[in-house]
């Protein structure tokens, strides 16, 4: 049975009731948690977005509530109004910031009943995702849950008020658009008046944006939601959700500054913590050398460091097989490795074989000297060398790569995140932020055997690389920077082309024909022609830094409805099968007949204006 909240009005949050309210009326409304009976008294804490609050009912205050709160079970939904007063010393709760109070019952009311719920509503209870997913609303009733989404909202008002500070105009670009590219598939939605035409989802608003900017806006940042149709991950959604901006007539330093600002700004209000500025700065190269990746992890070093030329003469086939091929070698000192068990350097071993490498070379140093399967190959000079370069001790061990400089990075740089987890170097509540810049501007594709655009074919190559884009496209540097969070990518940008002759060599190294420009991007070439400013920006991903100052490990975490590994939602099963009706209005299918599929007018509605 329900009764009605008529006549109570709810004075505080469940989490508000401490000290400061002792002998005083309250009301509050809520879920119940737990229900527990203890002889005559009955204790129920009472949860809301708040936290939880400890209520009691006791049989001398008022009988009928106390008989009435025998029948509530959890996820009942409740309006309490009660006394609050302290719990006696030895019922005091220290976990909880109401814990030394309670709230004596004088009057229940039952709002709602709620079925027996599939899984226990508190933070600890270990449930399969699925099944969080498909009954998210009880999932969001978690504290740790809606903790997220408490963050969520705080870092997107800030990001609001950040910029429109700085003169930032905030402005909606479409939904339903045109292709615009960003390296994913796009997510295509059939028109009903068009059979055949097709609208694409945003995989960004980058060409909107920079044609803001055409409009003479000068400052534009919107809170929006792309969508890419990629394999996804942890960090990836189909759908999710950009802080994005542009500016005109600004540097790259301008914009970087600015946007360093914004995060050391999300920071200090949502962590209490101060960022060091200006972030550390690295070019692209310097951060594949180094790292072996573009996202860097700066939390701890495990730096690579090129020994190619203290090996040049080895007697080690592995080594002196890599150096004659234009390869390099390049090693990573381990501090305090050499605790690692066999089976640990063999799982390192496989690691670095599953990603492609031909071995992982590894030496250990003992108080008698370098020791592991290729010690017995390496001269006395050579061993000193390594131990002098890295400056290893006695109980770390030394890790190599050696092959291709691309295959080095690609395996070294992830053994290095191994070896990160392994020696325990990563502690929570830690961050390091920092910028990778000039990335190179095309990357080949050896599957299209093609140049494509590593960030989006409307970045400008620095102005002194030009020469190179007919010569030697792999050359040209972009003016492009990433932001990167505990090696996350948290933001990517640049500065735009705004010049058409630059735009349209562009194209022309990425291999795109004159039809195919204009079926494309043929307004916005256009566009490009009527006195565009120069201009940048970039776009951060909001829920990947939610992600992490959430220290939340899947997006899904800070996503409220989010979707599957497999793209899909558990709670309202999309996507789904349509009517056939539907697939006809859309030019979709043909009707029985399997003649000429239904028009626009078909459904009575085309020809409404
Ligand atoms: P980019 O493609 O680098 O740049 O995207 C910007 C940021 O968005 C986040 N992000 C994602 N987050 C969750 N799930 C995804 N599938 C996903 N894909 C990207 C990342 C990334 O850094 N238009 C350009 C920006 C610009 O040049 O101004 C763009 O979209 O955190
Ligand atoms: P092998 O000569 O193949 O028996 O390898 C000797 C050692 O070098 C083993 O520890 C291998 O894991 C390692 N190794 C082999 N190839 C490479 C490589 N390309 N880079 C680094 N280590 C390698």
């Amino acid at each position: 049975m329900s009764e009605s909240m008529a006549g109570l009005k709810r004075s505080h949050y469940c989490g508000e009731i401490d000290e400061t309210l002792l002998d005083r009326e309250v009301v509050i409304m809520g879920w119940v948690q737990h229900r527990r009976d203890h002889g005559g008294l009955v204790f129920i804490d009472l949860r809301d977005r708040s936290g939880l609050v400890q209520t009691v009912f006791n049989p001398q205050e008022d009988p009928a509530t106390h008989e009435k709160s025998h029948d509530v079970r959890a996820e009942y939904v409740l309006a309490l109004v009660g006394r609050v007063r302290r719990r006696p010393d030895d019922m005091v709760n220290p976990k909880l910031p109401t814990g030394t109070v309670e709230v004596l019952i004088r009057e229940l009311r039952v709002l709602n009943q709620a079925q027996t719920p599939p899984f226990l509503v508190e933070d600890h209870a270990d449930v399969n995702e699925m099944v969080r997913l498909r009954y998210r609303y009880l999932d969001l009733r978690r504290p740790q849950v809606m903790r997220n989404f408490v963050l969520r909202h705080q870092v997107a008002r800030l990001t609001r008020d950040y910029f429109a500070d700085l003169g930032f105009l905030e402005v909606e670009t479409p939904v339903l658009t045109k292709s615009t590219p960003e390296g994913a598939r796009d997510y295509l939605v059939p028109s009903r008046l068009s059979h055949g035409s097709f609208f694409a989802l945003p995989q960004s608003p980058q060409l909107f944006k920079q044609l803001l900017m055409m409009g003479g806006l000068d400052r534009y940042c919107q809170i929006v939601k792309c969508f890419r149709d990629e394999d996804l991950r942890a960090d990836r959604q189909p759908e999710f959700t950009q802080v994005d901006l542009e500016m005109s007539f600004v540097s790259q330093e301008e914009i970087m500054d600015v946007l360093e600002g914004y995060v050391s700004l999300v920071f200090e209000k949502t962590m209490g913590l101060a960022l060091e500025r200006p972030f550390p700065r690295l070019s692209y190269d310097q951060a594949m050398a180094r790292y072996g990746i573009d996202r860097p992890d700066l939390r701890f070093g495990l730096e690579m460091v090129d020994v190619g030329t203290l090996l040049e003469a080895s007697k080690a086939q592995v080594f002196r097989e890599a150096l004659s091929s234009n390869g390099c070698v390049r090693a990573i000192l381990a501090p305090g490795a050499g605790r690692f068990s066999r089976k640990q350097l063999d799982d390192l071993v496989a690691l670095a074989v599953s990603l492609g490498a031909k071995g992982l070379a590894w030496l250990r140093l003992t108080p008698d000297g370098l020791q592991g399967p290729l010690a017995k190959f390496l001269e006395e000079g050579e061993k000193t060398g390594l131990i002098g370069t890295l400056g290893a001790q006695v109980g770390d061990v030394v890790f190599f790569g050696a092959d291709s400089p691309e295959m080095v990075s690609h395996v070294l740089g992830q053994i290095r995140l191994r070896l990160a987890e392994e020696l325990g170097l990563v502690k929570p509540g830690q961050y390091a932020l920092s910028w990778v810049t000039d990335f190179p501007m095309f990357e080949f594709d050896p599957q299209s055997k093609r140049w494509e655009a590593k960030h989006h074919p409307f970045t400008s190559p620095r102005d002194e690389d030009l020469d190179l884009l007919e010569t030697s496209p792999g050359m040209v540097r972009a003016l492009a920077y990433d932001l990167v969070l505990n090696g996350s990518e948290i933001g990517g940008g640049s500065i735009r082309i705004h010049r058409p002759d630059v735009q349209a060599r562009v194209f022309r190294a990425l291999g795109l024909e004159a039809e195919q420009i204009r079926e494309k991007f043929g307004f916005f070439v256009e566009a490009l022609a009527f006195g565009t400013p120069p201009h940048g920006g970039c776009a951060f991903g909001l829920d990947r830094l939610v992600m992490i100052l959430a220290g939340a490990s899947s997006l899904r975490d800070v996503i409220a409805f989010p979707k599957t590994q497999k793209a899909s939602c558990p709670l309202t099963e999309a996507p789904s099968s349509v009517a056939d009706r539907q697939l006809l209005e859309l030019g979709l299918a043909r009707d029985r007949s399997g003649e000429a599929q239904a028009g626009p007018g078909a459904t009575g509605q085309g020809e409404r204006p």
